[in-house]
């Protein structure tokens, strides 16, 4: 029995006159992994900052456990627990890490359990609870991902949008941000990511689709489309 958490039907959505969303639908079952593939340019990033507010769709709609949540504001919308993670992870420089944790719940009225959460982060990544104190600056590209992440895991996540998590990482830090994806998603939480990698994604994804200038184009179980040749070639190739 799954149950769709997020759905998104025939959406729309420009930037001035280019039209980057041409009319998508698809959704998440809840407990998911779904990636979200396609080259540069073809609107996975327009996806997810639609999803979360932070551009608005000009027609169709979000719905999140739900709720429409097409025109509600992104704060609103995390504090529902749909989370953003956006590309280039930006953490605050200038802020120590467990400053910028803290401000991953600023929404929360409880100290308690604030500090749950932040030990369960430092749990997940115990490279953030050695260097707690310092700034946020002299982190490598990795662990500023996990430091984004962690901070994403203060709210109450419910579903995870991860725009390119594995980018520009060498390959070692590649395969630890995966595991923590696969952790977070074996604690609950439903994730939709978006990766350059389409390999790497569908090897641990459930489900996958394919968006080319802005429309889907392909979808399927992840492994059908690991495996399918000529979507690989046309669609996938490095
Ligand atoms: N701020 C913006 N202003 C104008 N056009 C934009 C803006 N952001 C994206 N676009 C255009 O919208 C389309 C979709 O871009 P988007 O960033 O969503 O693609 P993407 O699939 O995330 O690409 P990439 O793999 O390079 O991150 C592209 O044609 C892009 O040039
Ligand atoms: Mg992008």
């Amino acid at each position: 029995m799954s149950e769709t958490i997020l759905e998104i039907q025939d959406v729309e959505t420009y930037y001035g006159k280019i039209h980057a969303l041409r009319g998508i639908s698809f959704s998440v079952q809840a407990g998911e992994i779904v990636t979200l593939l396609g080259a540069n340019g073809a609107g996975k990033s327009t996806t997810l900052r639609t999803i979360s507010g932070l551009n608005r769709a000009a027609r169709g709609s979000i719905t999140f456990m739900g709720q429409d949540i097409t025109r509600m504001p992104p704060h609103d919308i995390v504090a529902m627990g749909l989370i953003h993670v956006p590309e280039g992870r930006r953490v605050f420089k200038g802020m120590t890490i467990k400053e910028n944790l803290e401000l991953g719940s600023f929404t929360l009225n409880d100290d308690t359990e604030r500090r749950r959460r932040m030990d369960h982060v430092f749990e997940m990544f115990p490279v953030l609870y050695e260097r707690r104190q310092r700034d946020a600056a002299l982190l490598s590209g990795g662990e500023q991902q996990m430091l984004a992440m962690g901070r994403a895991l203060m709210a109450d996540t419910k579903v995870l949008l991860l725009d390119e998590p594995s980018m520009g990482l060498a390959p070692t830090m590649v395969q630890s941000i995966m595991k923590i994806i696969k952790r977070l998603n074996a604690e609950g939480v439903t994730i939709l990511l978006v990766e350059q990698n389409a390999k790497a994604a569908l090897k641990f994804a459930n489900y996958g689709y394919v968006l080319e200038t802005g429309s889907i184009v392909v979808k399927g179980e992840a492994e059908q489309l690991r495996k399918d040749e000529s979507i690989v070639k046309a669609y996938l190739g490095e």
